[in-house]
């Protein structure tokens, strides 16, 4: 049996280049006692993936030199040496972005697949929907009646947040990069507004949209978006930073807020959420986001692309803007 791995061939000095990766085959190793083999199946692209590129660590050790590229990756259980899995068993964890993945059960999630499709266990269902969820409810902790605005709304995570702040009472508004995403947001995902951040100037639609200012920045973005929604906060306003994604190709000099004065005036809250803190109430989440989609209060958007020899132009998508929902990439 052959694995074929995609493994980091060199660090990326800006945006991720074919080059930064090389495409290995290999014999799958026989298991050991403890060990399961997977067939994967589907593998999550998620813009983390350009900071685990870099050298060092941040909240998680840098990808070696040689490395398989992390990812969340789901797949079947094909051979199992480990009570706790059985074959046929569907599985989802850090198993990389490869065809077969060996684990000794360590961070190895069974799958309730009836919660969801095998894609959405790595999406809505998965760590990103997870960030959602937690993110939303327990950082910026919206009530009735209360504004929030959500950049990268068109991603799942972004998506995601705003549905279930559409679930509380909030009045939602989002940014997104085109005229489709923003469709999709008001049309699709019960958002009240939605402004595209390219052909329109996200301060004048904020003070249109949200003339009292906002209760919660949910931010996807950073840079130029979080300075701008910063002069945008209602009082007792909370700032979650969730994510930077127009930073993540230059982390060296990123570009950081000059109007966190604002948090100041508007006796604000600015705080960060790292989903993995609440990894033991994943199922918990799993379980309401799952009734969620069941009774059509989440819309659930997926780009799926496949073969592991477009893994570059895949990841590269989610840097310029081409995916449009959950990407997963089929091996
Ligand atoms: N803190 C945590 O624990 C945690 C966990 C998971 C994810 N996250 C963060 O959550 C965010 C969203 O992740 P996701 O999986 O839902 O990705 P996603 O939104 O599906 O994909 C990324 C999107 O970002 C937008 N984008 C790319 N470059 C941009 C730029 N320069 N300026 C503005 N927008 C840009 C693009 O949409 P447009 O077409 O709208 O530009 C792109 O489609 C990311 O920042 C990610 O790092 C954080």
């Amino acid at each position: 049996m052959t694995n074929t791995k995609v493994v980091l061939a060199c660090r990326p000095t800006g945006a991720v280049e074919d080059s930064n990766f090389n495409l290995v085959t290999e014999a799958v190793a026989p298991i050991k006692s403890g060990e399961v083999l997977i067939k994967i199946e589907a593998i999550s692209l998620d813009p983390a993936i350009r900071g685990w590129m870099n050298e060092g660590t941040t909240y998680i050790k840098g990808i070696e030199i040689g490395a398989v590229m992390r990812s969340f990756s789901a797949g079947k259980v094909i051979e199992s040496k480990n009570d706790a899995y059985g074959e046929g068993d569907y599985v989802e964890g850090l198993l990389g972005s490869q065809t077969y993945a060996i684990s000794n059960g360590e961070g190895l999630k069974k799958l309730e697949m009836s919660a969801g499709k095998l894609s959405h266990h790595l999406g809505v269902l998965g760590m990103p929907g997870m960030t959602a969820y937690f993110g939303l409810l327990r950082r910026g902790k919206p009530q009735v009646g209360e504004v929030i605005y959500v950049s990268g709304a068109a991603g799942v995570v972004g998506s995601t947040v705003g549905q279930i702040a559409k679930i509380k009472g909030c009045t939602v508004i989002g940014s997104a990069g085109t005229d489709a995403k923003c469709d999709y947001l008001l049309n699709e995902c019960g958002f009240d507004y939605a402004i595209n951040y390219k052909t329109e100037d996200i301060d004048v639609k904020l003070k249109e949209y949200a003339p009292k200012g906002v209760h919660i920045f949910y931010d996807n973005v950073g840079g130029e978006t979080l300075d701008i929604a910063l002069l945008n906060l209602a009082q007792g306003a909370r700032v979650v930073i969730c994510g930077a994604i127009s930073q993540y190709n230059n982390m060296g000099s990123i570009q950081g807020p000059k109007n966190y004065m604002k948090i100041v005036t508007a006796r604000g809250v600015l705080t960060g959420i790292i989903v993995f803190d609440f990894v033991q109430e994943w199922p918990i989440a799993v379980k309401e986001i799952a009734t969620w989609i069941a009774e059509g209060k989440i819309n659930v958007k997926e780009h799926i692309a496949e073969g592991l020899e477009n893994y570059a132009s895949t990841l590269k998508m989610l840097y310029t803007g081409q995916n449009f929902g959950k990407l997963i990439l089929v091996p």
